[in-house]
């Protein structure tokens, strides 16, 4: 067996659903530090991988390496580090909608961690001013806009200071100041030395944010490289999705 290449590495990753054969033959990898855009039509698998990296879904051959250690074969007790260590962050948040605020943030770190009461209040609390939501802890998901219950599901995934960060569409759906607001977050925690995979329709925010890009096409990376290396590309279909003209 080779070396992983860098924080997360997918190898010849395949996966059906039925009949249909969504992934073929997939290879990528991130270096530490990294963020990947991962782009490509609606359902060729995106959140199927981001969901494999955590184990939430197994390929039916294929290997993944989180942090040099091949997590396909692993039981739910050995995931569930793999989960302090990996967070994704849900299309949509996946809030609990009869939880307040407090009590989404509270419960990765009860599930995870042995924290006082008092400890995991101030950790909450100063989450919360971080991702610019001070005073929402008593609140519904429900009462909350979606630019700001997109920060919350951002916020609890960070609570358990997690090493890596995948984003399955953290801007659908949102206007512009909530899609600068995620951008500037992304960008706060690639600066604290995150690595990350963004899934993601919204160009602009790629180009904001990420280091290298690969482009998921027919159960295949079809390309793989910087946005330079990218925009080379003679392939009309990447192209159009680089120019933004394709989702
Ligand atoms: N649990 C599942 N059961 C059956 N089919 C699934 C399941 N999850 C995903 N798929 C299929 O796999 C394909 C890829 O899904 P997905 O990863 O959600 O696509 P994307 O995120 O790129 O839009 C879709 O065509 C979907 O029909
Ligand atoms: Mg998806």
């Amino acid at each position: 067996m080779s070396t992983p290449m860098g924080m997360i590495e997918v190898k010849n990753f395949k996966k059906s659903f039925g009949s249909r054969l969504v992934h073929k033959d997939v290879n990528f990898y991130v270096r530490k530090g990294e963020c990947l855009c991962l782009i490509g039509g609606s359902g060729v698998g995106k959140s199927v991988i981001l969901r494999s990296l955590i184990g939430l879904e197994k390929p039916d051959s294929g290997e993944i390496f989180i942090d040099g250690v091949e997590i396909t074969e692993m039981h739910e007790r050995q995931l569930n580090e793999i989960r302090k260590k990996v967070a994704y962050v849900f299309q949509g948040g996946a809030l609990f909608d009869s939880m307040t605020v407090y009590e989404n943030l509270a419960y990765p770190l009860r599930e995870h961690f042995n924290f006082s009461e008092s400890e995991v209040k101030d950790r909450i609390l100063t989450q919360l001013n971080e991702f610019g939501l001070p005073g929402s802890e008593h609140l519904y998901p429900s009462n909350l806009s979606g630019g700001m219950q997109k920060r919350v599901g951002l916020a609890r995934a960070m609570m358990m200071s997690p090493d890596v960060v995948l984003y399955d569409e953290p801007t659908a759906g949102l206007d512009p100041y909530n899609t600068i607001k995620i951008q500037e977050h992304i960008l706060r925690l690639k600066k604290q030395g995150k690595t990350s995979i963004l899934v993601t329709h919204d160009m602009p925010t790629a180009f904001a944010v990420c280091d290298k890009m690969a482009f998921l096409l027919d159960g295949r990376i079809a390309a793989h490289g910087t946005i330079k290396d990218l925009e080379k590309e003679q392939h009309g279909i990447i192209q159009k999705f680089i120019a933004g003209e394709a989702s």
